[in-house]
C-alpha cells in the first residue's frame, strides 16, 4: 500500500476527514482505556521542529506517550539539518528508523520533499502555507459544540495566513461558506482562493463579514518568521480585532476560535478568549486526541 502523508487536509477526503474526527471524539472519551491497551507499542514518532511550539509539541508527544509510542524531538541545531544535510537525505536516514514523522517548517516544499523521500507516514505540523492538524482540532471542536459544520457559514478575520489558507482547504472538505476578511495586501494566496470561489469571498470588511456567522476565527497579526514586521502589521490590522462589539454582529450562538498562542488586546480581546463560554482551551486541548486519531489512521494505512 501506498504511504499516506498528512501534509495538508487535501490529503484525505472528506469521509476520512469526518472518521478521524469522529474517531479523536471516541478517543478522548475512552482515554484511559486505550491507554492500558497501548495500541502504539513500540511506535516511534520523529518530530522536527524549525519553528518553536507549546500545542504541537506536547499534543504530539503526550499523546504517543499515552498510547505506549515513543515521541523523539529533533531540531536544526541539535541534528545535522543545521549543518545542511540535504532534506531529502535526511528523510531517508530518519524514516529508515520510525514510524512516522511530523515537521514543522518554513516553506511548505520542505514538508513535500521530506514526504517524497519518506517510507513513512509525514504529517506537517506547520508551514508557512498550510497548519492542517490546527483545523483537524478546530472541526471537532465544532462538533461537539454544535454539530455538523456542513453549511454553516465561517468568519475569518485577520492576516491570509496558514490558517487562513486551512481553513480554506477546510472550506472544501467540510463544505462550509467561508468569509474572509483582512487589510488590504494581506490577502491569502490568490490562486488557493481562485480554486475555492464557490464557498470563499474576500473583502475588507470584517463586520460584514461577522455578519450572522456561526463560527468567528482569527490568529496573529504576525505569524513565525515575521517578527520583524509587527510594528507595521499592528497599523495595517487595526480594525481587525475579534471583539464583543465585533462578535455582536454574529449569529447569536457563535463560536469563536484561536489557533494560541493568542496577542491578547491585539487580533483578539481577553474577554473573549476568557469568557465563561469560550471554546479556545477545548480548542487547544483537541489537538491531542484529533493527532492522537490522525496517528492512528495513518499508521493503519501503511
Ligand atoms: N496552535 C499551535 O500550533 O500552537 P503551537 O505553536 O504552540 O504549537
Ligand atoms: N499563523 C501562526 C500560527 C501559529 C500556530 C504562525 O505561523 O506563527
Amino acid at each position: 500500500m501506498a504511504v499516506r502523508h498528512f501534509l495538508s487536509l487535501l490529503d484525505c477526503s472528506p469521509r476520512e476527514l469526518r472518521d478521524i474526527i469522529g474517531r479523536a471524539i471516541e478517543m478522548k472519551a475512552r482515554q484511559l482505556e486505550l491507554a492500558e491497551s497501548a495500541p502504539f507499542n513500540n511506535r516511534v514518532l520523529a518530530m522536527i521542529f524549525e519553528k518553536a511550539s507549546t500545542r504541537t509539541r506536547v499534543s504530539f508527544e503526550a499523546g504517543m506517550a499515552q498510547l505506549g509510542g515513543h515521541a523523539m524531538y529533533l531540531s536544526p541545531q541539535g541534528t545535522q539539518l543545521g549543518r545542511g544535510e540535504p532534506i531529502e537525505d535526511s528523510a531517508r536516514v530518519i524514516s529508515s528508523m520510525v514510524d512516522i514523522v511530523m515537521i514543522r517548517t518554513f516553506g511548505h516544499d520542505i514538508v513535500e520533499r521530506f514526504a517524497a523521500n519518506s517510507k513513512v507516514p509525514v504529517i506537517n505540523g506547520l508551514t508557512d502555507y498550510v497548519h492542517p492538524c490546527q483545523l483537524l482540532a478546530d472541526m471537532q471542536t465544532y462538533r461537539e459544540y454544535r454539530g455538523d459544520i456542513q453549511g454553516c457559514t465561517v468568519a475569518w478575520v485577520g492576516d491570509g495566513n496558514n490558517m487562513c489558507h486551512s481553513y480554506i482547504n477546510a472550506a472544501r472538505q467540510f463544505d462550509f461558506e467561508l468569509r474572509i476578511a483582512c487589510p488590504p495586501g494581506y490577502e491569502p494566496d490568490s490562486g488557493l482562493v481562485a480554486a475555492n470561489q464557490s464557498r470563499v469571498a474576500i473583502s475588507n470588511d470584517a463586520r460584514a463579514a461577522v455578519t450572522g456567522a456561526n463560527l468567528v476565527v482569527t490568529d496573529v497579526w504576525a505569524s513565525m518568521g515575521q517578527e520583524q514586521e509587527q510594528h507595521a502589521r499592528e497599523q495595517a490590522f487595526a480594525g481587525f480585532k475579534v471583539s464583543s462589539d465585533l462578535m455582536s454582529n454574529a449569529a447569536r450562538d457563535a463560536l469563536v476560535m484561536h489557533c494560541l498562542p493568542a496577542h491578547r488586546g491585539e487580533e483578539i480581546d481577553s474577554e473573549i478568549i476568557d469568557a465563561e463560554d469560550s471554546v479556545i482551551w477545548d480548542e487547544a486541548e483537541n489537538r491531542l486526541h484529533a493527532q492522537k486519531a490522525l496517528m492512528e489512521f495513518l499508521l493503519e494505512a501503511h
